[in-house]
């Protein structure tokens, strides 16, 4: 423990509002709930933080990876955070401030790697968020991202391309297919990264509206292979969590975008949901709703490769949705070849079919998982409803146990060869 000294300094933990965009990955990451965040402002609490470092390595942006030198008992308050649209200036420290001993540092990053490694242990089967349950790096032969090549202080103006609904127009479902045109703009993005966008206008306080980040559902040669344009899969939301009605900012905005019209945009993000570079890897894909944009970005990449030669790895997708008429790119999906993927539809809301999970079927195809699983060559990305993530993870346990194997020891082993990827919301 350290011993409080009057006036000792520490190094705040802050997160930068203007570069942050309000992903929650941080919160969920936090071990220790020292995260939070309001309608304005992600912040973290100084009484709480103990600089494990768990939150820096997930964070797309790097918004939160700031630390400000002050004096203990200055520190920012919770309140002072949630107002700030900038992060303030590191201020001069007073002559008797005492600077914290190298001993004492050393102390606390002993406590909170312990801290750290504690939650990994007893957390192993309780709905861990994403990046416990998944990797925090990418899979050794992933080739490097380009990130936050466009900031809040230096936003991309691109054109809209096209618009189309991949949903049947008579569903309650409303999922678009956005193609974004870059022109001359270097924009090189990666299968699995993100990008963020601003809605116009501004919210009931009047700050304009932070950006709303979307995952890439096109591949990194572009939309349209060698074209400078990516595609994004949006949901129209227009209720919330419980059900009530609520029109999404982004989202509608997005899906009532026309082709022509100029929208702002920051990114690319993301440097571990990426996909293996190598022609023998094998793919398990597993998704809900407009979880599959990734997966498309990534069979996509692979179909490309396969017409050249270059590339011969298996793909496994399970896609959960409604009924076949709610799911995005349902009929591309099913005009791919037998023998380049294979595709395990999870329908909850078909009339004529049981109510399935995607979990469900993993467990149904339990061997054929396993025999994946067990190629080092293959990596495991889920992405979708964060509901699912429990679930996936039970599935897979289940799938590994089944077969009298420790899962523990595969789930770690998956996690530090950046085998297993989660990105949920
Ligand atoms: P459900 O019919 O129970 O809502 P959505 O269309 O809302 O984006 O959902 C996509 C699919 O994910 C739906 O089939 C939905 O089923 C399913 N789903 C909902 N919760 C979970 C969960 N916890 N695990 C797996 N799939 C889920």
């Amino acid at each position: 423990m350290t011993v409080e000294t009057p006036n000792r300094v520490i190094k705040q933990h802050l997160i930068d509002p203007e570069i942050c965009i309000r992903c929650n990955t941080c919160e969920e990451t936090c071990p220790i709930d020292a995260i939070t965040h309001d309608s304005n402002n992600y912040v973290v609490d100084v009484d709480i933080c103990n600089s494990c470092m768990a939150c820096v390595p997930p964070c797309p942006t790097g918004a939160i990876d700031n630390w400000l030198r002050v004096v203990a008992a200055d520190a920012y308050s919770l309140e002072d955070q949630y107002s700030w649209s900038e992060l303030p200036a590191e201020q001069e420290l007073p002559a008797e401030a005492v600077e914290t001993s190298a001993d004492e540092a050393a102390a606390v990053s002993d406590e909170a790697a312990a801290a750290v490694a504690d939650n990994d242990v007893t957390s192993e089967l309780e709905g861990l968020p994403s990046t416990a349950a998944g990797a925090s790096i990418p899979p050794w032969s992933a080739a490097h991202p380009y990130v936050n090549l466009y900031t809040h202080k230096n936003i991309a103006t691109v054109t809209v391309a096209g618009n189309y609904r991949l949903t049947e127009a008579d569903t309650d479902n409303a999922i678009h297919h956005i193609v974004l045109d870059f022109g001359e703009l270097p924009f090189p993005v990666l299968e699995g990264q993100s990008i963020a966008i601003f809605p116009p206008g501004t919210d009931e306080q009047g700050r304009a509206y932070h950006a709303r980040q979307y995952s890439i559902a096109s591949p990194r040669d572009g939309e349209r292979p060698n074209y400078n344009n990516l595609s994004l899969t949006v949901k129209r939301v227009t209720t919330d969590y419980d059900g009530k009605p609520v029109s999404g900012v982004c989202s509608n905005y997005l899906c009532d975008l026309q082709k022509g019209d100029k929208v702002k945009v920051i990114g690319p993000f993301g440097n571990t949901f990426l996909m293996p570079n190598l022609p023998h890897s094998n793919l398990i894909m597993i998704c809900t709703g407009t979880g599959s944009a990734p997966m498309r970005a990534m069979t996509e990449r692979c179909r490309r490769l396969t017409k050249n030669k270059a590339f011969n790895g298996k793909l496994m997708l399970f896609f959960g949705a409604r009924t076949e008429r709610e799911l995005p790119y349902f009929g591309p999906l099913m005009n791919l070849p037998k023998d380049f993927i294979d595709i395990n539809l999870a329908l909850s809301r078909a009339s004529d079919k049981p109510k399935r999970y995607v979990q469900d079927l993993i467990r149904e195809r339990a061997d054929d998982v396993l025999e994946l699983l067990d190629d080092a060559n293959t990596c495991i990305y889920v992405c979708g409803l964060k509901g699912m993530e429990t679930g996936v993870i039970e599935a897979l346990k289940d799938t590994v146990e089944g077969a009298g194997r420790n899962w523990p020891e595969v789930h770690a082993q998956l996690k530090s060869q950046g085998r297993l990827h989660f990105e949920t919301y």
